[in-house]
């Protein structure tokens, strides 16, 4: 059997691209290694570009996310017992986010492939890409039985630990890396939220954030060391701990409640260049990951979707490669800003372990000059809200 654009990985990437072409009448099969409802049982981010909202309404997946999903016009930074709000709408010209979970907006791409009878293939196991600078063709496993599709093009959107980037031979790529000294615990409760619009918190014990997923479910999070485990977070140490990195205003106000899910993700930076090997492209968290203060990984993974789309659709429909042999490059502009801007962000607000009494103080500086400058405040909500593709 044969396709045109064989894709690697069913999460936010695969899915998008796979609705997206599917609507340009180009042909796609999506391999999954794992079964639906574990895809949907992970929670991770929130935070949606404004442009990222209108790739979901061109793939004709935003019916839900514009009804159900909130329109943020800015967020808080707290810092020495007080916060400081940052007008995203003001200092844009008008932009803003949209705040609706990763579940629910893969969920709302799976409904829509199926909804075209669109072939995602779920529980593919050992998937591998083949013959990438001449014909490619990707095979899997459905038990003992082994699968072969011949295809015109592969797309690696299977994720930080995924078997596309692995496929390249190591002096075809080279990688840049940063791993942070902590991670973020995260809970979800089905708790008011502290307040309407997210609160980043920089405290001297460590970062927090105050997320949600609507006005009845809340999302947050804290900065803890990487030897830490979930088990030895109970719900009340969570709470206590949470309330302390808030100001005093802000904690008295916060409503607790049963956790209904609890994990610790690390953070880390990493860029693989190129974003292409022969005829493989790499798009979303396969090519790069960003630690998720800046709120960029989801959207980060938006951005290569739509040059990937327009890329592929200038060869389907014109017989064009121009846009496919500029990928790799233009991707990695904005893949790039967006490195800067997260690690910026992580560096802002968490509390390092080993930084030195200079570095602190310069931390400091770098927050009391952004709410003295309307021109650097400028600057965080101009790539908060999403760079132009
Ligand atoms: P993924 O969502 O990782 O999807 C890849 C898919 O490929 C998965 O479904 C996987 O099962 C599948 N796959 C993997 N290997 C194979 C294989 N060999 N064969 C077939 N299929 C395979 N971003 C934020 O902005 N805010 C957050 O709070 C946030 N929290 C996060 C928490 C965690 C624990 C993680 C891991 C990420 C988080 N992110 C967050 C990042 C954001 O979720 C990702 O950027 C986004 O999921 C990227 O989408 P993707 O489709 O490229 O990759
Ligand atoms: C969420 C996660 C983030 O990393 C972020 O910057 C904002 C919100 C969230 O999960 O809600």
């Amino acid at each position: 059997t044969r396709t045109q654009v064989g894709i690697i990985g069913g999460g936010p990437s695969g899915l998008l691209l796979s609705q997206l072409l599917h609507l340009q009448g180009i042909q796609t099969v999506v391999l999954e290694q794992h079964s639906r409802e574990y895809v949907l049982g992970r929670i991770r981010a929130g935070v949606l570009e404004h442009g990222f909202a209108a790739l979901m309404r061109e793939a004709q997946c935003a019916e839900r996310m514009d009804r159900e999903g909130e329109i943020h016009d800015g967020f808080w930074i707290a810092h020495d017992g007080r916060r400081d709000r940052v007008d995203l709408k003001g200092l844009t010209g008008g932009n803003s986010v949209v705040v609706y979970g990763q579940t629910e907006l893969t969920k709302d791409l799976y409904e829509a492939r199926d909804k075209l009878n669109g072939i995602v293939i779920h529980n593919a196991e050992d998937v591998k890409p083949h013959d990438l600078e001449g014909a490619p063709y990707l095979t899997w496993r459905q038990g003992d039985e082994v699968h072969r599709i011949d295809c015109d093009y592969i797309i690696g959107c299977d994720g930080f630990h995924g078997v596309s980037r692995k496929s390249i031979p190591k002096d075809k790529i080279r990688e840049f890396e940063r791993v942070y000294p902590f991670g973020w615990l995260g809970v979800l409760s089905r708790t008011k939220p502290v307040s309407p619009e997210l609160i980043y918190a920089k405290h001297e014990r460590g970062f927090a954030l105050c997320s949600l997923r609507s006005q009845v479910l809340s999302r947050y999070y804290i900065q803890v060391p990487l030897t830490d485990t979930v088990e030895q977070w109970t719900d009340d140490l969570f709470w206590a701990e949470l309330k302390r990195r808030l100001p005093d205003k802000v904690a008295a106000e916060l409503i607790t409640g049963p956790s209904i899910e609890k994990s610790i993700a690390p953070l880390r930076s990493f860029v693989c260049e190129p974003m292409r090997f022969g005829k493989l492209f790499l798009a979303g968290d396969a090519a790069h990951i960003v630690p998720p203060t800046g709120a960029r990984g989801l959207n980060s993974a938006a951005s290569d979707i739509y040059y990937l789309y327009h890329a592929l659709r200038e060869h389907y429909q014109q017989g064009s490669d121009a846009g496919l042999d500029a990928y790799s490059a233009k991707a990695l502009a904005r893949v790039w800003k967006g490195q800067r801007f997260s690690w910026w962000m992580t560096t802002l607000l968490h509390r390092f372990p080993e930084r030195n009494p200079f570095e602190d103080k310069l931390q400091d500086t770098d927050l009391a000059y952004l709410f003295s400058s309307e021109k650097a405040l400028a600057s965080l909500a101009e790539n908060y809200v999403g760079l132009p593709f």
